[in-house]
Parts: structure tokens; C-alpha cells; sequence
């Protein structure tokens, strides 16, 4: 087992906890956090409030950094200069710039960087890429996101909906067609003046596929949705129950049909780590790797842009 760092213990962080304990890849070596309660983490695990604090990396294969949007760039350009493959929570970093930054520091290591984009890895839209890839539907014409959720407690500056949430869905749209180009947006700042809390953004693949993402921050109950409409028929996948399902229409009746996919109970977050582990190895991985976390970021930045210039 690979010896792991994790930097951030907040939410997210001890998903990634738990994910480690569960997986068979990393073993908890260190955890740092300027303020979260350490009382829950085993005795051997060595704890810091600082990075400083942090003077026996040669103990350390690896680096989850799991801190807040906005401190990723520092965080993992730190890490990245010490010589450790790094895995950093969505989105790899506030701004293109700052992406092209991470890139270029990684580009004069060994270092391997990926992106926590856990969607990727959930069962359900694991599911979703295999029925389009077996062809059952046919092609695909167009794709529908949802992504819906509670206002975050703490929203610090330059982190918004579409970083937050709308990214998610980018990633698995770049993962499912390529690299696809931005269209439009729309979209409102209704709670804060300054930040982002509802969105909507059209993109384009290179053969002429088109999606729609609708994200906010204003619901009262989290929705999580692809809709894929096909030649022959529709598909709809629900991240939150973990639902996927083909729906037809019965020619002669034209009535719909509907035919439910088993998805399997895999972690996803477990699954994240095992592909992190597969790329330090140099194996095929599916985590998205730097310059994929990079594009979603450069989506996002380009709604936010569009957005912006017409609020
Ligand atoms: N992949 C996902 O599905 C998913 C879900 C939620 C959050 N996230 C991402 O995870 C990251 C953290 O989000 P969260 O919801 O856990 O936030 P959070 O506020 O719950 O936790 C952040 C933690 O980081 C600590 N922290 C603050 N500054 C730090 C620094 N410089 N170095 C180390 N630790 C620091 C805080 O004390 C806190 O404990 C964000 O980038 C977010 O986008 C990803």
C-alpha cells in the first residue's frame, strides 16, 4: 500500500478518509488541517496544522489534497515542487491560468497530477457510457444535465456554481465525447450580488452533439440527472438512486417502454483512489488526469465569463 497524505478534513475530506480505510491502495500516513477536530483519526497517523509542520515527506507517496476550491493552486504546486504525485479535489483550480500554472510545474517533474472528478467513477454513469457504447440506443443527439443542491455554508470568493457543481457534469460530458466546445450561457447571482448560484450552459462536441447543464445552488432537494436522447431512444440516469433506464416506444402502441439497467453498489470515491493508484503506476487509469481537469475548468471559466458580461 502506497503511504498518503491528505491535506483538508473537512466534508470532503473525510469522504476521502473513509474512501482510504475502505480501499485497498493507500494507507493513511499524514493529515493536515489548520482547524478540523483530529479526535476521530487513529493514534498512528501523524497530524499537522501546518504544511510546514509536514518535514518528513520522504514517508509520503502521495498527496490528496482536499482543502477548499480556492487553495488548491498553492497546495498542490507545493506538492508537486516536493516530487509527489498529486490528487486534487474538483476543480483542479480556480481559473485557466492557474491550471496552465499546475500543468506547467508538473511538466518539469515526474509528478502525476489528476483531479478528483469522482463522477467518473460513480457506478451510474459507468452504466450510462456503457449502454451508449454498446450501440442498444444508437447514436446520441443531445444530452440533458441537472445538478441541483442546498447553499453551500461557506462560499469564499472566486468559487460559484459552475466550479462547484456545473464542473461535474462537464467532466462526464469531455469523457463521454471528447473535448467539446462552449456555446452559450446564462445564468443569475441571487443570494450574493458577487457570486453565481444558478446556471445554464450549452456545449457542442466536434460531431455535432449538444448538451445543456442546468446547476444551482437554490434547490431544497438535490437532484442529480443525465438525460441522453438517442436515435432509437432516450436514456435516464439518476446519480442520487442510482437509476438507469432505456425508454422506447413501442411502435405499434406507442406506448414507452421502459428496460432498467442493474448498476453495480461500487464506492465511488474507492474506485477514484484505485485509478490515482493505476496512473502513479503508469497502467491505463480513467481518473482524469491534469489536462482533462484543466478543460472542465476552462468550460466553467468560459460560462462564468458569459455570464458575467451579461449580469
Ligand atoms: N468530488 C466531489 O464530489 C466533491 C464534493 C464536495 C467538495 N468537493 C471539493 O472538495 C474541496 C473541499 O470541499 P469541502 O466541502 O470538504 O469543504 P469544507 O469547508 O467542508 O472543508 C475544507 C477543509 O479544509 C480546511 N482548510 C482550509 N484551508 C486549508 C489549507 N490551506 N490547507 C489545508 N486545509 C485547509 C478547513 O479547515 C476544512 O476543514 C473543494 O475543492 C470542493 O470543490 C468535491
Amino acid at each position: 500500500m502506497k503511504k498518503v497524505l491528505l491535506i483538508g478534513f473537512g466534508n470532503m475530506g473525510r469522504n476521502h478518509f473513509r474512501a482510504i480505510q475502505k480501499g485497498q491502495v493507500f494507507r493513511l500516513q499524514a493529515l493536515m488541517d489548520p482547524m478540523a477536530d483530529f479526535s476521530t483519526v487513529p493514534p498512528d497517523v501523524k497530524l499537522a496544522r501546518k504544511i510546514e509542520e509536514l518535514n518528513d515527506l520522504n514517508q509520503i507517496d502521495a498527496v490528496i489534497v482536499s482543502s477548499p476550491t480556492e487553495s488548491h493552486f498553492e497546495v498542490a504546486k507545493y506538492f508537486i515542487q516536493k516530487g509527489k504525485h498529486t490528487l486534487v479535489e474538483k476543480p483542479l483550480a480556480v481559473n485557466v491560468r492557474e491550471c496552465q500554472s499546475l500543468l506547467a510545474e508538473q511538466s518539469r517533474s515526474s509528478v502525476k497530477l489528476a483531479v478528483g472528478h469522482v463522477e467518473r467513477h460513480n457506478p451510474t454513469v459507468v452504466k450510462l457510457m456503457e449502454i451508449l457504447q454498446s450501440g442498444v440506443c444508437g447514436r446520441p443527439i443531445h444530452f440533458a444535465f441537472k445538478r441541483v443542491g442546498y447553499y453551500p455554508k461557506n462560499v469564499q470568493g472566486g468559487n460559484n456554481v459552475v466550479l462547484d457543481l456545473a464542473i461535474h457534469d462537464l467532466d462526464i460530458m469531455s469523457l463521454l465525447q471528447g473535448e467539446v466546445e462552449f456555446k452559450n450561457a446564462s445564468g443569475l447571482c441571487y443570494r450574493n450580488s458577487k457570486i453565481i448560484d444558478v446556471c445554464d450552459i450549452g456545449v457542442k462536441s466536434k460531431e455535432g452533439v449538444s448538451a445543456t447543464f442546468h446547476a444551482s445552488w437554490l434547490g431544497t432537494e438535490k437532484a442529480r440527472t443525465i438525460d441522453v436522447y438517442c436515435e432509437f431512444a432516450q436514456i435516464r440516469a439518476n446519480l442520487i438512486s442510482r437509476k438507469c433506464v432505456v425508454i422506447k416506444t413501442d411502435k405499434s402502441t406507442g406506448e414507452s417502454i421502459y428496460e432498467d439497467y442493474e448498476v453495480n453498489a461500487d464506492d465511488a470515491l474507492v474506485s477514484e483512489h484505485a485509478a490515482f493508484n493505476q496512473l502513479i503506476e503508469g497502467k491505463r487509469s480513467s481518473i482524469c488526469t491534469a489536462d482533462q481537469g484543466q478543460w472542465a475548468v476552462s468550460l466553467a471559466e468560459a460560462a462564468v465569463n458569459a455570464i458575467g458580461s451579461r449580469s
